[in-house]
This record gives structure tokens, C-alpha cells and sequence, in this order.
């Protein structure tokens, strides 16, 4: 969704103009993605290891496979994220067991403590809307109990966790590129891992011949993957965005921290704002409050041009139609619910199981940031904040409201017309 230029419409015609549309033998925009790409992750670290791939969803699918998860295995899911978090743990051939998220609307460490069984392999953390999931308390909880950790980070491109990217945390982290992301080719996806051994598995689950390009290790035993390579206009598109990507996040932080402080006074009047478990860090894609009540939620939410976290249409558990029907292939014998490994996992879903995440998710509106937006917009958005706080907790006079427009002028801030290249 983002921001996408000239630069980016360069870099994808120099590809088709030298019909070097694929990665190997041809190309080499894929490969300098992923260097560049797990340099920026892991600040240069030599054990750092990107493997590309066409979506989020698949970029989880490949990290589950490669840590090893499948028939028999549960994996812990947050109630609230986009379906995927889920299905790709059912592409895997496990079963995920939903759990509640907490005020920062991220997992709730609690909720995976309890959930926590005999059967229970993994847990992927999301950090949603751009908001760091509580890692610290994660990893403790994972470690106590031996689960793998695997982050999904589709949502939180270039943020970080006190200092260490996200994704870059678990084990195994899942990227997405798609068009509402940070950093966005249409479409795409990336798997990151500190170690050689899970990169070859995944590379290996995103291309079963991507041996006969990239050779093999002594070994290593070949498995049939799905294959979903990623094309050389979707690595020249990233190059360029990568560039973006620094710039983007700092101002989205600026923003935010100009927002947050300039509504602190409102706490007084009961406009709680969310916590984050890594404020100074995070991508700060949004700024997230908390209301007292769902209707005060949708009063402010509109007057505020924000989102009900709640009210999104397909990040509750109770939108995951194909999981919660238990529906986790096309084919019944290649559906891990019908699995005799998973006839001990717990898939007793319910509409009601996750009610005190349902009641969250109602009350916490988010904010938009826009790296593009000037001060005056962003001045503007605080102050349709404070107007949409009075009318929704102080009851003022709704037709009275002046709210100010809040749409980014600047919209050249970020076209830039070349990037340079390394
Ligand atoms: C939290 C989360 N996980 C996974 C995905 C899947 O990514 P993709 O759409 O690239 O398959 C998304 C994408 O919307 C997401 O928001």
C-alpha cells in the first residue's frame, strides 16, 4: 500500500528490458534482495539467512515445515490476525490452538501459559498492525516449556523489538511484501533464520529445484516443497523499497510520538492509549487507543478517521471460516483435522472461546500513520483525536465537532525519482 514510485517502476522495466525476469541464471535482483535484506535484519551478521518467497502466508507455511512442525504438533495462534497465521500452521498438517491477545492486542503471554499441553510443539507471536508482540515474556514461557518460536512479522516490516528486528527474535520469522504492507512488490513474502541449516529447508519447501541453481549440501535430503519462487521484478521492486524502508519507519515514529504526547491530557477525560510492548522500536504504523465502551469506540473511531481493531472483517478468529469449520484441505484424507497424529490436538473451536479478546478488539481504535504526512496534518489528526475523544466520553454536541482534514499533501516526500544501488 505504501509508497511506490518511479524508482520502483525503473527497477522493474531495467528487468523486462533485459528479459532477466528469473532469479537464476538470469537475474540476480533476488539474490542481492535477500543479502541486503538479512544484512538490514541482522546488522550484518554472517549467520543471517533470507529466503524469498511469493506471500506471507507461504513465508510461514515454509518456516513451520522447516522447524520441523506437522501431524501431531499444536501450534499456539493469537485470536486476533489474519487467517494465515492459522491456515499455514494447517498447510503444515498441525492443529492451531487459539488463544486470547491482551490490551496491547497482541498474544497474550497468560493465555499461551494456560493453553500450553501435551501436544503443544510451537507458538508464532504476530506482531499486528505494526505493534511488537511481548517477546521478553514469550521466549521465557517458549523456553520453559520447549516450543519453537516462530514470529510473524508480515505485518511489521522494519520494525524491531528493544533494539532487535522483529522477526529476527524466534527461531524462524515470516515476512509479507504484499500491497498493505510497510514494504510492498504487489505481492511477496520472505523467511528469515540465523541458521544455515533451517535456510536450506526452507529454500528448499519454496523450491524443490532450487539444488540444480544453488547446489547442495553434502547430506541434505530433498523433499517435495510446493514451490513458490519469488520472480526477479518482484527482487528489483524490493531493492528499491528496502531504500524506503528506514526513512518510512522513522517518520511513522515521529508521528506517533507527536500524536501520543499531544493526546496524553485526554487519559484524563478515559482515552486510554494502548499499551506497546516496545514503544521507542516498533513500526508505529498506527497509534492504538482504548475505550471504556464499543459504542464510545464507534463514535471515536469515526470522528478520529481510524479503525475498530474489532470491526476489521477478517483479523477476528471468528472470521476464519475454514478453520473454525475445520475445513484444512480440499481433500478430507489430506485434512489435518482428519489426521489419526492430530486426534489428540485440541480443536474444540467456538465463536465464544475468545469473548475477552472479542470485547478488546471492540474497544481499541486504531490510527493511521502516513510517512508522508507534514506537521500541520499531523497536528490536525491530534486534534480530530481530541474532538473525537470529547464528543465520545464527555458527550459534546456531535454536529459541532469541527474536525480538520487530514490528508497528506506532501505526497512527493517519498517518490524518489532514483535510489541508489549497492
Ligand atoms: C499477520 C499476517 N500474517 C500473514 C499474512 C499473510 O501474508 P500474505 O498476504 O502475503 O500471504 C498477513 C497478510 O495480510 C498478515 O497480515
Amino acid at each position: 500500500m505504501y509508497i511506490v514510485g518511479e524508482a520502483e517502476a525503473e527497477a522493474a522495466a531495467r528487468v523486462i528490458r533485459e528479459g532477466a525476469l528469473f532469479r537464476y541464471g538470469v537475474g540476480g535482483e533476488c539474490d542481492r534482495f535477500e543479502a541486503r535484506y538479512a544484512d538490514y535484519l541482522s546488522g550484518g551478521s554472517a549467520d543471517a539467512h533470507v529466503t524469498m518467497t511469493v506471500s506471507g502466508t507461504y513465508a510461514l507455511t515454509a518456516a513451520l515445515v522447516a522447524a520441523g512442525i506437522g501431524p501431531g504438533d499444536e501450534v499456539v495462534v493469537p485470536a486476533h490476525t489474519y487467517m494465515a497465521t492459522a491456515t499455514a500452521v494447517l498447510a503444515a498438517g498441525a492443529i492451531p490452538v487459539i488463544v486470547d491477545i491482551d490490551e496491547s492486542i497482541t498474544l497474550d503471554p497468560q493465555a499461551l501459559e494456560e493453553a500450553v499441553g501435551p501436544r503443544t510443539r510451537a507458538v508464532i507471536p504476530v506482531h499486528m498492525w505494526g505493534t511488537a508482540a511481548n517477546m521478553d515474556a514469550i521466549l521465557e514461557i517458549a523456553e520453559r516449556h520447549g516450543l519453537v518460536v516462530i514470529e510473524d512479522a508480515c505485518q511489521a516490516v522494519g520494525g524491531s523489538y528493544e533494539g532487535r528486528r522483529l522477526g529476527t527474535i524466534g527461531l524462524l520469522g515470516a515476512y509479507s511484501f504484499n500491497y498493505y504492507k510497510n514494504m510492498t512488490a504487489g505481492e511477496g513474502g520472505a523467511v528469515y533464520t540465523s541458521s544455515a541449516d533451517l535456510d536450506q529447508l526452507v529454500r528448499c519447501s519454496v523450491d524443490p529445484c532450487h539444488f540444480y541453481w544453488d547446489g547442495r549440501e553434502e547430506g541434505f535430503t530433498p523433499f517435495a516443497g510446493l514451490g513458490a519462487r519469488a520472480s526477479e521484478i518482484t527482487g528489483a521492486i524490493l531493492n528499491v523499497q528496502l531504500d524506503r524502508l528506514p526513512g518510512m519507519v522513522e517518520s511513522m515514529r515521529t508521528e506517533r510520538r507527536q500524536i501520543l504526547e499531544a493526546t496524553q491530557p485526554l487519559e484524563a477525560i478515559g482515552l486510554t492509549q494502548s499499551p506497546m510492548h516496545s514503544p521507542d522500536w516498533d513500526c508505529a504504523a498506527h497509534a492504538f487507543y482504548l475505550l471504556p465502551t464499543t459504542e464510545a469506540a464507534t463514535i471515536f473511531s469515526e470522528l478520529a478517521s481510524g479503525v475498530i481493531a474489532g470491526k476489521t472483517g477478517r483479523h477476528n478468529y471468528t472470521e476464519w471460516d475454514q478453520v473454525l469449520a475445520k475445513q484444512g484441505a480440499a481433500h478430507p484424507q489430506m485434512n489435518p483435522f482428519n489426521f489419526p497424529e492430530n486426534a489428540e490436538c485440541r480443536a474444540d473451536y467456538d465463536p465464544e472461546m475468545c469473548v475477552r479478546s472479542l470485547d478488546i478488539l471492540d474497544r481499541t481504535v486504531l490510527i493511521p500513520m502516513d510517512p508522508r504526512h507534514a506537521p500541520a496534518e499531523v497536528e490536525a489528526i491530534a486534534h480530530n483525536i481530541e474532538v473525537a475523544a470529547r464528543v465520545a466520553l464527555e458527550g459534546r454536541d456531535r454536529s459541532s465537532a469541527e474536525l480538520r482534514d487530514t490528508t497528506p499533501l506532501d505526497r512527493q516526500k517519498f517518490d524518489l525519482a532514483s535510489v541508489d544501488g549497492d
